[in-house]
């Protein structure tokens, strides 16, 4: 087939009178891409780079890892992928001053429905992990539709991240067996921003593992497992500090608000903010911080090694489901403290009899 390779220079009147003493970027202005030998192949050889219309081979990743600093990227037309059961990532970035961005129309549709079978990520097919953002530094990912990823979407290692606009919509697999399609998973971060995200899944709208100055405004969340914190423990770090969840939707959803820490483990979960959360349709727990996990399920006795600090709670508002329970809080004794509680209104659903150490400042 012909190559579609565009390589349009465009500006160089402008470096041609550039000061000697200054490198001249010799990069292209804009390359449209339209396989992923060519984006691999040449890359860095591009100022704008078009991703127009990508068929991912089964197995590849449409690797956009090693850009150079200040490089745009447009995903175009609908990106997809091959079938094929491995670890993945279906897609990967790295780089410093990148901006991620979309044309208008543009799709990213991860097929998942050829994987799912209701087991996620505890067996059944290998499923592919679908979008990472690891040491994807100073940088912004705006307006990218995502749909039917085979698992958790995106995986997060990043300092100073700003994902704005974002949609994933795996409603599809309510019904055709999605699981564990965590939409932003969060660790080893200083500095990420997700703003105005909307989100329809079977998991974890948020999940903050380690990390720090992660914040998560602005987004609508249904389908999944709440925004939550952690599960915090038994990572290589295990430390979460100053998060800021604000003005976000959470509906249809097992839980709406979480933090939950690993029985046994050490680490740290402080200064954590939830403001502005509205509730509907919750059905299992409202409001949950649990210091006893275990193997991803509560293991109904807390621990220590983790204490949670400063968690500030102020407007978290709605309704839950009838047979759903409002706050629940499972603390290890004395490893809550200094939490500040206000406008915690929930309605329907049952109060919790279980409620376990709960600090001054937090009502069960
Ligand atoms: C992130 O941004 C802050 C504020 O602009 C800056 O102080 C910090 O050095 C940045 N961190 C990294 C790792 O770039
Ligand atoms: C986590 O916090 C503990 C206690 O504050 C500290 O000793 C440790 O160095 C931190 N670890 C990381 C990876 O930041
Ligand atoms: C607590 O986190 C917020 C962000 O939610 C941040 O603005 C504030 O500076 C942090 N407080 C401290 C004492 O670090
Ligand atoms: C409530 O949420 C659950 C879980 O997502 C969903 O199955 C159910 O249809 C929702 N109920 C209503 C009335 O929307
Ligand atoms: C908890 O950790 C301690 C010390 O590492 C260990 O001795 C104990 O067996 C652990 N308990 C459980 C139930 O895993």
């Amino acid at each position: 087939m012909q190559s579609k390779l565009a390589l349009t220079v465009l500006g160089f009147g402008a470096c041609a009178i550039a000061a000697p003493s200054k490198t001249i970027d010799e990069r292209a202005s804009t390359c449209t891409f339209t396989s992923v030998a060519q984006a691999t192949a040449s890359k860095t050889a591009c100022k704008n780079i078009v991703l127009q219309g990508i068929s991912v081979p089964a197995g590849e990743t449409l690797d956009m890892t090693g850009l150079t600093t200040g490089t745009t990227v447009t995903f175009a037309g609908t990106t997809t992928f091959g079938y094929k059961e491995w670890a993945g990532p279906l897609i990967s970035f790295s780089g410093k001053q990148i901006t991620v961005n979309a044309a208008s129309g543009a799709i990213i549709d991860g097929g998942g429905a050829q994987w799912w079978d209701g087991k996620g990520s505890n067996g059944g097919k290998e499923k592919p992990k679908f979008f990472y953002a690891h040491s994807l530094d100073s940088s912004t990912i705006t307006g990218l539709s995502v749909k039917n990823t085979p698992v958790q979407a995106f995986s997060v290692q990043s300092d100073n991240l700003t994902l704005k606009d974002i949609t994933i919509d795996n409603s599809a697999g309510d019904a055709a067996g999605g699981h564990n399609t965590d939409a932003f998973d969060v660790g080893n971060s200083d500095g990420v921003y997700i703003i105005g995200a909307k989100v329809q899944n079977q998991d974890d709208c948020l999940a903050v593992n380690s990390g720090s100055n992660i914040q998560f405004t602005g987004g609508s969340c249904s389908g999944g497992h709440g925004v939550s914190i952690g599960s915090v423990g038994g990572r290589s770090n295990n430390n979460v500090t100053n998060v800021y969840v604000a003005d976000t939707a959470i509906s249809n959803s097992q839980n709406g608000v979480r933090v939950k820490t690993v029985y046994n483990a050490t680490g740290s979960v402080h200064n954590v903010t939830y403001t502005g959360i509205t509730l509907s349709n919750i059905t299992k727990y409202g409001v949950v911080v649990e210091q006893d996990y275990e193997n991803g399920s509560p293991k109904g006795t807390p621990t220590t090694g983790v204490p949670i600090t400063d968690l500030v709670l102020n407007g978290v508002t709605g309704s839950v489901a009838s047979d759903a329970t409002r706050v629940y809080i499972l603390c290890g004794e004395g490893a809550c403290s200094d939490w500040t509680w206000k406008d915690v209104t929930l309605t329907g659903g049952a109060a919790s009899s279980k409620c376990t150490n709960i600090p001054s400042g937090a009502s069960c």
